[in-house]
């Protein structure tokens, strides 16, 4: 979603500032801005669409100045416009903005009051009039912009820059994450520390309701309670924040072929020198007797997943919910309940609100995020970093695939804390997986050639069954995200239930199915298709190719893995359809129309 940069520099502040968003466009954006104050005067330039129309826009109406804020707006409140893109500006203060100001038409209402009038759509205007209201009356900027801040309500980070002040910035946030970074007699403030790394390493993150005054050579912040606050100054490893596609076309395929090593970084992390897995201490699940995972998307479908691990391996209760129905229906937390959410940005604003939601009613709450400075991480008992790496594409690939690598051994070691027998050549068959996987990934000519004929498909049909259902739905929204086809993933025994109706001969059906014991149900169902002109492409195993017969229109045949293993091997394939079809129709495969990767609006 919205990306906020700011810079006190020492140098040219509008190149900063649009390297930076450049930095952030993988968070989902449809328009930018910049604003700067030169010799006093505060200008700034905005444009609609990609940051290459920012760039051309200040090639030809450059903008001069050291000091400066920046923006890319995923628009919420109001058409994605000049009018309506950030930095807003009221008399001599501009601001940038990430997330939702839910009062801002009270606010609106009251300014309009005191004769102040709107020119845009958008709810951030509201703020920049409500802090030009307060320094007209005679506030300095900071009294302005806290007393603006204190009056808001929803989520929001934010950073002020003021006509006049060149050496003065004010970033503050309450439900979206910002990060200060020290220069070496500069400031800046991010969205994240990506946007950063750059320019500096040292990041200070500032904490929810903290209010901070920055110049280029001091950082004072409050906190809720109008208290000087102290927060720790960390130095972030740069590898962590590098943003380059190493050779491959999209960040998308980086990140896909890049799971080998991923998950071998995740199994490493949660394995002792023996290969027994480990886990943190506090996590005890004797002391367990309930588990509630809730995520939203693609981590939502890897809970489904491990529901099928803790139920059968642990034999603990499970429930799973997606984190915007869960947090509004105030479900009952029975005693012993582990509560664990899972998040690749750890900033999703509907499972941090579901987070919120189970503080004191829950035993323990256990995050599985891939940003370990992230505000699901602060707010969790036991955070369990997915060591992934950083993921820049919109779709998620390997943070889903690690998000299922920790969970399985999250189930195999809560199996072993509750005497339960493991499934055979577990966990050392975990170590198989990055090998498995690389095999997988060998199947990419075979999917490319199925993708080009499902590219002319309007509707597609995946189908899964048992621990691969959730591996269906994953495929499906995957398709749909990238390729803008229409998608649905169905269990295949729901099939006759109605899905059915839709099957003809322009409705591919992928079915995931490696041959385990529901196999031959699937194969049934896949007649059912077969019978009704429904083209089927199958994705197997050797063994599943030989049983499933005559009649597929495709089959991809995967690597032969052990029955737990296989949610986690057959995700290469789903997101390769994905990602091939969408090359196909020529969309924008890292950043798909509509979406943000970083979703901190409910
Ligand atoms: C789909 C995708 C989304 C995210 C969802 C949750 O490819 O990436 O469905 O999985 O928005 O995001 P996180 O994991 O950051 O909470």
């Amino acid at each position: 979603m919205c990306g906020i940069i700011g810079v006190l520099g020492n140098h040219e502040a509008a190149p900063i500032l649009v390297e930076a968003l450049k930095r952030l466009e993988y968070r989902g954006y449809d328009s930018a801005g910049i604003a700067t104050v030169n010799r006093g005067a505060l200008a700034r330039r905005r444009a609609v669409g990609k940051l290459a129309n920012l760039s051309d826009l200040l090639v030809h109406e450059p903008l001069a100045g050291k000091s400066g804020i920046g923006h890319t707006r995923w628009a919420t409140h109001g058409a994605p416009t000049v009018g309506n893109a950030h930095p807003h500006k009221a008399g001599s203060v501009a601001v940038v903005h990430n997330g939702i100001i839910e009062n801002f038409k009270e606010l609106r209402e009251e300014l309009s009051h005191k004769d102040i009038r709107f020119s845009t759509d958008t709810d951030t205007e509201t703020v920049a009039l409500l802090c030009g209201y307060h320094m007209s009356q005679g506030l300095d900027p900071v009294d302005a912009a806290r007393t603006t801040m204190r009056a808001l309500e929803g989520a929001f980070a934010l950073a002020f820059l003021f006509e006049g002040h060149e050496d003065l910035m004010i970033a503050t946030r309450k439900g979206s994450p910002l990060a200060i970074g020290h220069g070496d007699g500069e400031m800046f403030v991010g969205s994240d520390a990506i946007a950063l790394a750059p320019f500096t390493d040292q990041i200070t993150y500032l904490e929810e309701d903290d209010f901070a005054v920055l110049t280029r050579s001091s950082l004072t912040i409050w906190d809720k309670h109008d208290m000087l606050a102290n927060r720790d100054m960390r130095q972030i490893v740069l590898e962590s924040a590098r943003v380059d596609k190493d050779g491959h076309k999209h960040f998308m395929a980086k990140e896909i072929a890049e799971q080998p090593v991923a998950l071998d970084r995740a199994l490493n992390a949660y394995t002792n020198t023996s290969g027994d897995i480990t886990l943190p201490e506090e996590l005890d699940f004797t002391k367990i007797e309930r588990l509630t995972m809730v995520a939203c998307g693609t981590a939502y479908y890897a809970c489904m997943v491990a529901k099928y691990w803790f139920e059968t391996i642990a034999r603990l209760p499970v429930e799973v919910d997606v984190a915007s129905e869960f947090r509004y229906r105030e479900p009952p937390v029975p005693a012993g309940t582990l509560a664990l959410f899972v998040s690749q940005s750890g900033e999703t604003a509907d499972t941090l609100a579901a987070l919120r939601y189970m503080e004191g009613k829950a035993h323990q709450i256990a995050g599985l995020v891939n940003v370990a400075e992230s505000s699901i991480a602060r707010g969790s008992d036991v955070v369990l970093p997915l060591h992934a790496g950083p993921e820049i594409s919109v779709a998620s690939t390997k943070a889903f695939t690690c998000q299922l690598t920790v969970l399985l051994m999250l189930a195999i070691r809560a199996a072993q804390q509750r005497g339960m027998a493991l499934p055979e050549g577990m966990p050392a068959d975990l170590r198989s997986l990055p090998g498995l996987i690389h095999q997988a990934l060998a199947t990419e000519q075979q999917v490319k050639s199925s993708s080009r004929d499902l590219a002319k498909a309007q509707d597609i049909i995946f189908l899964g069954r048992g621990q691969l259902y959730p591996l269906a739905l994953e495929g499906a929204l995957k398709l749909k995200e990238l390729s803008y086809i229409h998608a649905e993933g169905y269990a295949s025994g729901e099939l006759k239930h109605g899905p059915i109706a839709l099957i003809d001969e322009k409705v591919p059906v992928v079915v995931l199915a490696p041959r385990d014991a529901l196999f031959e149900k699937t194969v049934s169902n896949m007649q059912e298709v077969m019978a009704r002109g429904g083209k089927v492409i199958l994705v197997t195993d050797a063994e599943g190719a030989r049983l499933a017969g005559e009649g597929t229109h495709e089959v991809i045949v995967m690597p032969q893995v052990p029955n737990t293993l296989a949610p986690i091997l057959y995700a290469i394939p789903a997101q390769q359809i994905a990602y091939f079809t969408a090359i196909a129709k020529g969309t924008d495969v890292d950043q798909p129309r509509n979406l943000a990767k970083s979703v901190t609006v409910e």
